[in-house]
């Protein structure tokens, strides 16, 4: 377990899609967590264009490491060693992270430890804010009885992974086709909602009825854990084509269609969350990703595991749901990298964590 009190600092560095981030982290504690968004360069082009993001990344990141210090009140002499997301994610997005951690590394003198993007999810929520009143760390981090059962929901990747130790993964189910964060993208740019579409959906389903639309429910007989979003989208598809033919589509509709999809994405997802929870026993669930943000999906999950008597443990603020370099720092601390990876290593576009327990 590792003990903040002891814990070194971390300097963690994720360039893995459209968010330049560096955090500052000491074991699970967040010293600080610089994001720089893109995501105004990239709503033009309706989603992340690799040359751009790489070109951004490439301007945020002197920059992004500055403040991160500045915001720990650190400096590199009180740095331990350097992280970087290795994979998976955008090619040209990690490569530019890559080289510039590299570079850092041999600059400063810090070991390199290479993490996987995913495996930054799965612990996000063990990510806990420096203690306010005194400014010191909480050293008291609680005791992880594994296996855990860990639910990624972002915009790469809709997974179940069990956890039964620092490192030790095993993928249960996944989604066979697009990622539930991308579906919710997907449709939303179909009702013109900008991009990324997740949050605006969920605003709008604020107001709408859930039960206005019937949703199909995916995958019921496939016999495994897995997930798949290609046939609700269709629907969508179907359904937005013939309410914009009939001049249908008005402010009202719109919230109920966004209520009841996105109500029906995350109710395939706690099917399936249901069907392995009645064939493993896990001490408790943990949820991370960008759509792990959504408030809706927490209460269907937590009403989903409440007959077993399970909790649902989240990030403890929406910066942790989305791509950071904190999540990327606590990983990179946990006890798995004893005897740190000093080589150099090459960016993994498609590195699974099932592969190597994430270690490279
Ligand atoms: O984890 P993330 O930042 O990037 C990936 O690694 O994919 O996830 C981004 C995804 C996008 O699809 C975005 O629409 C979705 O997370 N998202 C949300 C919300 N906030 C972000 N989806 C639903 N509700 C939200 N509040
Ligand atoms: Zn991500």
């Amino acid at each position: 377990m590792p003990n903040s009190s002891a814990a070194q600092a971390i300097l963690a560095i994720d360039t893995s899609c459209d968010e330049t981030s560096v955090a500052v982290t000491a074991g699970f504690t967040v010293l600080s967590n610089v994001i720089a968004s893109q995501v105004e360069l990239h709503k033009q082009y309706g989603g992340v264009f690799p040359t751009v993001a790489k070109q951004a990344h490439r301007e945020n990141l002197p920059a992004a490491v500055q403040a991160a210090l500045k915001r720990a009140h650190l400096t590199w002499d009180d740095i331990s060693a350097v992280a970087i997301t290795v994979g998976p994610g955008l090619a040209p997005a990690l490569e530019v992270g890559l080289n510039f951690a590299q570079e850092l590394s041999a600059q400063h003198h810090k070991p390199l430890i290479g993490v996987n993007h995913v495996e930054g999810h799965v612990w996000s929520v063990m990510a806990k804010p420096r203690a306010k009143k005194t400014g010191t760390q909480d050293t008291n981090e609680p005791e992880l009885v594994f296996p855990i059962l860990s639910v990624i929901v972002s915009g790469g990747h809709t997974q179940f992974m069990a956890v039964d130790g620092y490192g030790q993964y095993r993928i249960l189910g996944q989604t066979i086709d697009d990622a539930a964060g991308e579906v919710l993208d997907k449709v939303g740019r179909m009702l013109d909602l900008g991009y990324p579409a997740g949050p605006v959906v969920e605003e709008l389903a604020r107001t709408g009825s859930a039960s206005a639309f019937d949703f199909p429910l995916p995958m019921t007989t496939s016999g495994d854990f897995n997930l798949s979003f290609s046939g609700m989208k269709t629907f969508a598809r179907n359904k937005i084509e013939a309410l914009s033919g009939a001049d249908s589509l008005n402010a009202k509709v719109i919230s109920d269609f966004c209520a009841s999809f996105q109500k029906a994405v995350f109710r395939a997802v706690c099917y399936k969350l249901n069907k392995i929870l009645q064939t493993e026993q896990f001490s408790e669930v943990w949820l991370g990703g960008g759509v792990a943000a959504n408030q809706q999906l927490r209460a269907q999950l937590r009403a989903t595991l409440k007959p077993y008597g399970l909790r649902l443990r989240a990030p403890y603020t929406k910066r942790l749901c989305g791509d950071n370099g904190a999540m990327i720092g606590v990983v990179a601390g946990l006890p798995k990298h004893v005897g740190k990876n000093l080589e150099a290593f090459d960016r993994r576009p498609r590195w699974s964590l099932s592969d190597n327990g994430g270690r490279v």
